[in-house]
């Protein structure tokens, strides 16, 4: 048996307050973190409120967070975080409004997962009575269906903590898995690139890695994002602040072997889109009067005729 030191924030409903409580409970050596909030449960404070079920890594209820990072308490040995006794600090998962104690409300996750119509849209009738769709072509896929919804992309997204209109990385990962499958029309594809290349889409993803890292079954949500953008540029869909972004970002460093800053960013708005243009001023005269204008005189870097043939290279592969 071990020592296990918690420190876990708890919210009461009825106050609407929150706070922090600490327990220590005698555990098995090999025990989960999941194993000891359930036994200061059961033998020390009935009214800590948690939410599990399969206690395998499969079922995705247990997702909170644990020293900051969101992880699946049951999956979380505490000999692995906690080797030396050291204290573990429980939190409910971000993103979400608290229910009780370690408890989230799921509501807007399960809403943004139907946002992005998580079925297959295929052929109706199916041809020669089935949808065959080859092994090969559905490898890809696999990855993403490994996704078990357990919220822990989403309570760590970056950009969901400033904008709540993201759809987030656990649906957009959910929507690749129905782009990326030979059984889906062409019309419904299309629909789907279209649909993410808008305002809290594919484009609205910092790129903060967080997905990657506390997806307890390797889903990499953020890969899946950029081969969402990747495929929906391919598709034509190039008419939205991201994709300008991405076009400009690389037209620069192709032609000066560097970044043009100031070009990226009025070309990222469109340079004939005036009123975006304006809007953009204040920013231009703060970043003006803290020192931080990028030079206006952009210059190739020496060198950079073979970023250019790199650049050629891969357009030509
Ligand atoms: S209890 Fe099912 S995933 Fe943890």
């Amino acid at each position: 048996m071990t020592t296990v030191n918690l420190k876990v924030k708890r919210y009461d409903p009825e106050t609407k307050e929150s706070r922090y409580q600490e327990y220590s409970i005698d555990v098995d050596e090999n025990a989960a973190l999941l194993d000891a909030i359930i036994a200061v449960r059961e033998y020390q404070d009935p009214t800590l409120a948690v939410r599990c079920s399969c206690r395998s890594a499969i079922c995705g209820s247990c997702g909170m967070r644990v020293n900051g990072h969101a992880r699946l308490a049951c999956k979380t040995k505490l000999a692995e975080i906690a080797p030396n006794g050291e204290t573990v600090t429980v939190e409910p998962m971000g993103n979400m409004k608290p229910i009780k104690d370690l408890v989230t409300d799921m509501t807007a996750f399960w809403d943004k997962v139907k946002q992005i119509q998580p079925w297959l849209r295929a052929q109706q009738p199916p041809p020669d009575h089935e949808h065959i769709a080859k092994p090969d072509a559905m490898m890809d896929l696999a990855g993403t269906m490994n996704c078990i919804m357990c919220g822990c992309c989403v309570s760590d997204c970056a950009s969901l903590e400033v904008d709540q209109n993201f759809i987030g990385p656990a649906a957009l990962a959910k929507a690749y898995r129905f782009v990326g499958d030979p059984r889906e029309t062409e019309q419904a594809r299309d629909d789907r690139l279209k649909e993410l290349s808008k305002y809290g889409g594919v484009w609205d993803c910092t790129h903060c890695f967080e997905c990657v890292q506390v997806c307890p079954k390797d889903v990499a949500p953020m890969d899946r994002i950029l081969d969402l953008r990747r495929t929906a540029m391919e598709a034509g869909y190039q008419d939205n602040y991201g994709a300008k972004h991405s076009n400009s970002f690389a037209k620069s460093v192709k032609n000066s072997g560097w970044l043009n800053e100031a070009r990226v960013a009025v070309e990222s708005f469109g340079v004939d889109d005036v009123s975006a243009q304006l809007k953009m001023l204040p920013t231009g005269v703060r970043a003006l009067l803290r020192g931080k204008m990028p030079p206006l005189l952009h210059h190739k870097r020496p060198g950079s005729e073979h970023v250019k043939r790199i650049f050629q290279e891969m357009e030509n592969d």
